[in-house]
């Protein structure tokens, strides 16, 4: 099938500018040729672009949240319409696209009549609602929407396929915040926090999430935060966590998702380049998803940048 490049340029969902550069990045670092170089059509459908959108009375910390709800509607039409014609590659922007990207992706997977998984692989699990955030930044905000979370009503769009609890996988949490705790609690997600990755590896983590998956005849949407990453490795982010994947395990879990045939559609979110540098976090996103996308060591020359 072919790869479609589609742009999200969502920044006001964080708590500072400059993910809104973070398409022309991911660009610039040579995302589409590393998917051609993988044998793929490439598509660039360019970035998508919000709709004005009418919202109720939002509570007053949370901030920009008819943008943030302009840009859901947009990017929910433009992922289903995605989802039938190739492999997506959403390219943000910052987290609160997935709110978006997630529910058009969920819609393709009931018109489709097959179960929609999420691997979340992320320092956060994002799953404030606008009532829950302590911030006011709905980029931490996106997991509880697509999965039904109470406190949306009127402010979001409605939620018309939601995704099971027991259907998502978080990998890599270090950041949790009391209201997101007591959701991670009791509803079935599965949650592999950092303190799992240095026990058990990132792999045997893994295993039975694509068991589920296979077995259920499942779709499997991932999405990247640059934060999951260590960094040491991915400066260009500003909610950075200390004690993150590193380039190892990172690259260890997207070989493993491609050698599955599982996953159908993937989010690169919260690459910040203005806090880049030379930018390394935009070519390390860019070598991951070569990864997913088939990218062995040994088929190709080192490439010198
Ligand atoms: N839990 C924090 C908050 O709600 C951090 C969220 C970070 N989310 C992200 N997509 N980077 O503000
Ligand atoms: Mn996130
Ligand atoms: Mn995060
Ligand atoms: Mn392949």
């Amino acid at each position: 099938g072919k790869c479609i490049l589609l742009g999200a340029p969502v920044q006001d969902g964080a708590g500072r500018p400059g993910c809104i550069m973070g398409p022309d990045a991911l660009r610039t670092a040579g995302i589409a040729a590393a998917l051609t170089g993988l044998g793929f059509p490439v598509e660039d459908r360019g970035n998508v672009t919000a709709r004005p959108a009418d919202v109720a009375a939002a509570p007053p910390a949370v901030k920009q949240l008819d943008v943030v709800a302009g840009w859901t509607a947009a990017l929910t039409d433009a992922a289903r319409a995605a989802m039938r014609d190739g492999f997506p590659v959403f390219m943000g922007g910052d987290h609160a696209l997935s709110a978006g990207t997630v529910a058009g992706v969920a819609r393709h997977a009931q018109d489709a009549g097959r179960p929609l998984f999420v691997l979340w692989l992320d320092a956060h699990p994002d799953l404030h609602s606008p009532d829950t955030t302590r911030s006011g930044n709905l980029h931490g905000t996106p997991m509880a929407y697509v999965t039904g979370q109470p406190g949306f009503d009127g402010l979001f769009p409605p939620l018309r396929a939601r995704v099971a609890p027991a259907h998502v996988c978080f990998m890599g949490l270090r950041s949790v915040d009391e209201a997101e705790a007591a959701r991670l609690d009791g509803q079935g997600f599965v949650t592999h926090d950092m303190r799992a990755i240095d026990t058990h590896g990132v792999l045997r983590l893994l295993e039975p999430f694509l068991e589920q998956i296979a077995a259920a005849n499942g779709l499997l949407h991932v999405s990247l935060d640059v934060d999951f990453l260590d960094p040491e490795i991915a400066p260009a982010v500003g909610t950075t966590v200390p004690g993150g994947a590193t380039v190892r395990e990172a690259h260890l879990i997207m070989e493993r998702l491609h050698d599955s045939g599982l996953v159908t559609s993937l989010d690169l979110v919260e690459l910040n380049p203005f806090l880049d540098e030379r930018g390394r976090t935009a070519r390390l996103m860019v070598d991951l998803t070569a990864s997913l996308m088939g990218r062995r060591i040994l088929d190709r020359p080192t490439r010198s940048h």
